[in-house]
């Protein structure tokens, strides 16, 4: 009998897509609770058939030229910018994402970076667990914003981008969104959403959110003079890739108080702050978890499970980012 194929996991995954991987394969799995070492990976790739990674592995040609075998790669989130998809067309390496079922969770949770910002929540918390707190104020120090009077300007108007109007509208805020290409005018409508140029957006908005993935044309798409044409009184927000922004330009606005805050769930260098970012109070720090709802990591487990499954089967993957490379 052929050798069944051999997997490996580069973290640990929710148990029920660990089970659907081994009915069918031999799998190994990262033992440790962090992410491989480089040197871990260029051996943990080795005589593999498939893999499940994570955001935080590099997977780039020096990699790829290792195993010559590989034909699967299941990336666990949507954003697959940690993968050289040009390399592994090379390699026919046939790659794939998690989208969808992480849309409305990361919606969410970029909804509550944006009323965290918007309400000064975070800054109200640590002023009460400082003692400030000296009883109720007509005129309290930490004045907050309505939303119903505010533009939200959208980058990057996808599927989460979408997800983040619906929730726009349902606080009356005026929606702009800014993408490659407009959309047809019957769906700007559905979304309540007008269509801006780029510059313009900036220069129009209470609050911009980013919801683009990071390609080498969006790096640092937000830099010094982006941070100086929005708004002094605008909130910047981060759920996509860290690197859409440049960091540096980032805090030494927030410094100058070039605009009012940033709230960033995603770092330029994660897990490595730009020094000096932790210290500013005009801005909230969350670890990279717009997507980690427990149900929705599940799912997504699920969905790199199955990716990976029908690839190394031979079968048309459900979430193929790279057409183009040959199975
Ligand atoms: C998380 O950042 C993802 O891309 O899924
Ligand atoms: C990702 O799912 C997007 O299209 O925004």
């Amino acid at each position: 009998m052929a050798q069944k194929p051999k997997v490996y996991i580069t973290r640990k995954l929710p148990q029920k897509a660990l089970d659907m991987i081994n009915r069918e394969y031999n799998f190994e799995i990262n033992p440790q609770n962090r992410p491989l070492t480089r040197s871990e990976l260029e051996e943990a790739i080795q005589g593999r058939d498939g893999m499940i990674t994570m955001l935080s592995d590099n997977i780039d040609e020096d990699l790829l030229k290792l195993n010559p075998e590989l034909k699967v790669i299941a990336n666990y989130a949507v954003g697959y910018d940690n993968i050289d998809i040009e390399a592994c067309n090379e390699f026919n390496v046939l790659v794939s994402n998690t989208p969808e079922v992480l849309t409305e969770t990361t919606a969410d949770f970029t909804w509550a970076l944006l009323m965290t910002a918007a309400m000064r929540i975070a800054e109200a918390d640590k002023f009460v667990r400082k003692k400030k707190y000296e009883g109720w104020s007509p005129m309290p120090s930490l004045s907050r914003g309505s939303l119903g009077q505010k533009t939200l300007g959208i980058i990057g108007f996808g599927r989460i981008g979408k997800a983040v109007a619906k929730r726009a509208r349902g606080f009356g805020m005026k929606i702009l969104y800014h993408e490659p290409s407009r959309l047809p005018e019957e769906e700007e409508i559905e979304h309540g959403a007008s269509y801006r140029k780029f510059e313009d957006l900036l220069k129009e908005s209470d609050f911009v959110t980013l919801h683009l993935p990071l390609l080498e044309s969006t790096r640092h798409l937000i830099g010094e003079q982006e941070l100086k044409t929005m708004k002094e009184t605008a909130y910047l927000i981060n759920t996509a890739r860290g690197a859409i922004i440049d960091e540096k330009a980032l805090k030494r606005a927030l410094e100058k108080e070039e605009i009012a805050g940033a709230a960033l769930d995603v770092f330029e260098e994660e897990p490595a702050l730009t020094p000096g970012l932790s210290e500013l109070e005009n801005v909230i720090l969350t670890p990279h978890i717009a997507s980690a709802s427990r149900e929705t990591r599940t799912q997504m487990a699920v969905i790199a499970a199955e990716n990976l499954i029908a690839g190394l089967k031979g079968e048309k993957m459900p979430n193929l980012v790279n057409p183009s490379a040959k199975s």
